[in-house]
């Protein structure tokens, strides 16, 4: 069979990098960070980011490679060629099921960036917008409550992820990566120079400034550093921005040709990616928060927005300033290049889990996957909690869980040193060798004290949907059976002889 192969080195970094950065660099890295003491999380979060970010990189990177060299781009597959077992297969099934999900509702939220844009050219944020209409503009929007305006633009976006997933790996996704991923930073880097200048914004008040800004995100306080959920959320950090745990690198890994090098590629989207979320992300929302409420401010809003903080304190900031409205569309747009970019790295492995291990044609591969996106995206939109549930089993856990299972097999089934030799084998640096025995022992250890620690904080209030609100109960019950069923029907699919 004839696999699509990426059309240029810089096209295959760029479209992981695309890949990786992410709504997690630019909302959800600075709430974290601003919920969990700021400078304090730095320290777990690096240690997370040399410990499970990079090593867990290279193992995606050496799964993708492998299996592509073998006709597969999804984990079902990649775990079969390397032993071949159906319980393997099944389990490689959930790394079809975690993109899935997790695209499902990354959608919708990735329409709102595509909205907030049109609301930022139309004039919605004017100077004299205030913290109420703006929270009231994010709930009547994200509720749907102005119905026509989100929802025609999720659907939009579906067909908009459809259509470039049916373009194809060099016709499709790299061709919008290496046209959006420079557009992201020049737009970024605007960005940062913009908060950089500002200063202090009222006069009145001289200790809320940027410099107080960026100070609060880089001096750590050693005594918090015992909090086991500073570590945790550090952890889920990494997890997250990296696309680690998801099978996407793997997926996008498996396209590149059977000898290329896989170990500077693999370093290098790590570091354009670290680049994004703590140089640029780092340097917007939590300096320019600070600048105008304070430090204390910034934790109080952090604590109670959610995802709001992106959507609801920034257009208010930004029209703050002379030429709020140019500074706002520049955050949106960037927020819709950075989430489009990575929608399409999990979609990507749907659509490949349909035609390689399933064996549809290429049109009705896209045509289920973005299907089946549409029905767990409505889903998601409609029940209450659904958003939360998927959120919390795919997102959170599951990644975590199932970058567990891909070190097991890489390590323990390929075997440790044959691992190793694919891994480095066409490298045009060397690697330091100690970093085999961090992939082999200290990552997987890594790995199951931060699920013992969930397990044990956790496991049965997640269980249990303990302090869910009374009316989610039922939907979130019934999000979890509809996972389960589309889980099944995967199964079958990729139990069944391939035509
Ligand atoms: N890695 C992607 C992000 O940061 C999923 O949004």
């Amino acid at each position: 069979m004839n696999r699509d192969t990426w059309g240029s080195k810089i096209g295959l970094i760029l479209a992981m990098a695309g890949g990786a950065v992410g709504l997690g660099n630019f909302i959800r890295f600075p709430l974290q960070a601003v919920n969990n003491g700021g400078g304090t999380f730095m320290i777990p979060y690096f240690i997370a980011f040399f410990l499970l970010g990079i090593p867990l990189m290279f193992v995606e990177w050496g799964l993708g490679r492998f299996g592509g060299s073998k006709g597969h781009a999804t984990l079902p597959g990649i775990f079969c060629a390397i032993k071949n077992s159906i319980t393997l297969k099944l389990i490689g099934v959930f790394g079809i099921m975690i993109p899935l999900t997790i695209m499902s509702y990354y959608s919708f939220i990735e329409s709102w960036t595509l909205g907030y844009t049109f609301f930022s050219l139309s004039g919605k944020f004017g100077a004299e917008l205030t913290p109420d209409q703006s929270a009231a503009i994010f709930s009547d929007y994200a509720s749907l409550k102005s119905f026509w305006l989100p929802y025609s633009l999720f659907i939009l976006i579906l067909f908009l992820n459809g259509y470039i997933l049916y373009k194809g790996i060099s016709g499709g996704i790299e061709k919008v990566a290496k046209i959006l991923m420079p557009l992201l930073f020049v737009f970024a880097f605007f960005l940062v120079i913009r908060v950089f200048t500002l200063g202090t914004p009222d006069p009145s008040l001289p200790d809320n400034n940027i410099i107080t800004g960026l100070k609060f995100l880089w001096t750590p306080d050693f005594s918090k550093l015992g909090e086991f959920k500073i570590w945790l959320a550090a952890a889920g950090q990494i997890f997250f921005t990296l696309s680690l745990g998801l099978g996407a690198i793997a997926c996008y890994a498996s396209y590149v040709k059977k000898d290329d090098d896989i170990v500077t590629p693999a370093i290098a989207t790590s570091t354009i990616n670290e680049v994004a979320e703590v140089c640029l992300g780092g340097s917007i929302a939590v300096p320019l928060a600070v600048a105008f409420f304070g430090v204390a401010g910034a934790v109080s809003i952090a604590g109670s927005a959610g995802l709001g903080f992106g959507f609801v304190t920034l257009p208010l900031l930004f029209a703050k300033l002379p030429f709020g409205s140019v500074f706002s569309f520049m955050w949106f747009i960037l927020l819709f290049f950075a989430a489009i970019t990575s929608s399409l790295s999990m979609g990507a492995i749907v659509v490949a889990f349909f035609s390689e291990v399933v064996g549809f044609s290429k049109k009705v591969s896209c045509l289920v996957t973005m299907g089946l996106v549409c029905l767990l995206g409505h889903w998601a939109i409609f029940a209450p909690g659904a958003i939360d549930e998927m959120d919390t089993l795919a997102g959170t856990y599951g990644l975590v869980l199932f970058a567990l299972i891909e070190i097991y097999v890489w390590v323990y089934l390929f075997g440790f040193n044959a691992s190793w030799e694919e891994l480095v084998r066409g490298s045009h640096i060397k690697l330091w060798s100690g970093i085999k025995w961090i992939i082999a022992i200290i990552t997987p250890l890594y790995l199951i004290i931060i699920i013992s620690g969930w397990l044990y904080q956790d496991a049965g209030k997640v269980f249990f949907l303990q302090g869910v609100p009374e009316n989610e109960i039922i939907y979130r019950s019934l999000t979890r059976i509809i996972l389960f069923i589309i889980f099944i029907f995967l199964s079958i699919l990729a139990l069944r002889k391939k035509k």
